[in-house]
Order: structure tokens, then sequence, then C-alpha cells
């Protein structure tokens, strides 16, 4: 083999090789920075955990947050909203353990009531025995309806088919339902079927307002309802705070 030819093959050999060590090193470094990014997302959320289990001081144990529950510091906004301002109407779109906190947050205030829409009947089944086991059971009421064609703009969407909501106005709106796989913007109608029934001042939630499908509903919001004030809470999954001003 000719000497220059020989050189050329090592230094591309030696240019592979330095180009593997880079890679390497970049991705470990990628890798550090995500473990990093993954404690911190959980230390953040235990201690959201553990700040709201030492002030809802309930009787038992929560069930387990797992699947479609909400996390720690959404639930503990939840229940700080409740604490600051003692709503006494809160309505709940898909429950869960948010209406068991709800409830519970409702009762050490001494007043209000939370009714939370529920399509799944078996589900509601089991969160009836949980706010019955957690002692709140009188603080809450499941509306367990299915998810009719609702039709609303040229459109059909999923919505609660149910009118025993009761009469007056409402002080807090929690907006994590219906299921946001059963369409794009699943959680609209929420905005045209209850925002007018909300008092001035009062605060809807949208949880998992990072995800694109919960933003495009928000944008919608803002164009059709634009005397709702909006503010962001940096949660892990993202909530949207939409405040009532006329
Ligand atoms: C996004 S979840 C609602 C979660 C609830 N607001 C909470 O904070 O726990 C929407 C629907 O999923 C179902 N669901 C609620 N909690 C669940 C859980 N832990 N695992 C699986 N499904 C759940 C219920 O039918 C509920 O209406």
């Amino acid at each position: 083999m000719p000497a220059a030819l020989a050189w050329t093959l090592w230094a591309v050999l030696l240019a592979l090789l330095a180009a593997a060590v880079a890679l390497a090193l970049w991705q470990h470094a990628r890798l550090r920075e995500a473990r990093h990014g993954e404690s911190r997302r959980l230390l953040a959320q235990f201690e959201a955990l553990a700040t709201l289990l030492d002030e809802l001081a309930l009787p038992a144990r929560l069930p387990a947050i797992t699947g479609g529950a909400g996390r720690p510091d959404f639930l503990l906004a939840l229940a700080r909203h409740v604490w600051a301002t003692r709503p006494r109407l809160v309505v709940e779109c898909g429950s869960g353990l948010s209406t068991l906190v709800l409830a519970r947050a409702l009762q050490q205030n001494g007043d209000g009531h939370v009714y939370a829409l529920e399509h799944d009947q078996e589900f509601a089944a089991w969160l009836a025995g949980e706010l019955e086991r957690l002692g709140v059971a009188d603080r809450a009421t499941l509306l367990v309806a299915q998810l009719g064609a609702l039709a609303l703009g040229g459109e059909t969407w999923p919505w609660y088919a149910e009118d025993t909501l009761p009469a007056g106005e409402i002080d807090m709106l929690v907006v994590d339902g219906p299921p946001g796989r059963l369409r794009p913007l699943a959680r609209y109608p929420a905005g045209p079927m209850l925002f007018d029934r909300m008092r001035i001042g009062a605060a809807a939630f949208l949880d998992d307002a990072r995800r694109g499908k919960e933003r495009r509903v928000l944008a919608r919001w803002t164009r059709e309802f634009p005397w709702f004030r909006q503010e962001w809470r940096d949660t892990e999954k993202g909530l949207a705070v939409l405040t009532r001003s006329r």
C-alpha cells in the first residue's frame, strides 16, 4: 500500500474515533442532565405531596396517585385556593383525587360543597367509597353522567349529559375532564357550558395546560371569553387559572 494512502486511512480512522468519543461524552452529559431534571421533578412532587398531606391532616391515607390522577402540585394548588378563597359552590369536570382533596379542604373551611361531573360509573362507585372512607362524603356529590353529543358552534362534542347541577353562581371550577383522548379540544365545552355561571372573581383551573391540546383550548377560550384573566402556574403538567373579571 502506498504510504500516502496509509496515512489517509489512519487520519480517517482517528477522526472517526474522535467523533465517537465526542458523541459518547455528549450523550453522557445529556443523560446526567435528564437524570438531574427527573430527580428535581420528583423532589418537587414529593415536597408538594408532603405539604398537602400535612395540611389536609386526613384521618386515613389518600389513595395511590396513579394513572390519570392529579399530581400533588396540582392538588396542592386546588387546596390552597379553597383555603384562601372559601368557595361555596365548587364544580369539577372529571373526578378523582382532586374531588377528595377539594372535599377535605371544604370540610376544613366548614363551608362549601363540590359537585363533580363524572362519566365513568365504575370509577364513580370506587370514588364514592373513598369519600366515605376519608370522612368527607358530606362535602362532595358525584354527578354521574354519560357523555352525550353536545352541539356547539357547528361541531359535536362529548359532554356530560346531566342537568342536576345546583342553581347558583359557581365560585370555583376545575376542568380535568372529559378525557382528552375522546376528541381534540375535548375540554373546550367547559367554557361555553359553565363560564357564564361563574361569579365575578371566581377562578377556573385547567390542568395539563402544558399539552398542545389544552393550549389550543386556552387560546379558544381567550378569544371567546376575553373577560377571563389568564394566569400560569408552573406545575409539572402546567396549570392555567382563569379569573372572571366582569
Ligand atoms: C384526568 S382524569 C381526572 C383526574 C382528577 N381530576 C384528579 O385530579 O385525580 C379524567 C377521568 O379519568 C378517570 N380517572 C380519574 N382518576 C383516575 C386514575 N387515578 N386512574 C385512571 N383513571 C382516572 C375519571 O373517569 C376521570 O373523569
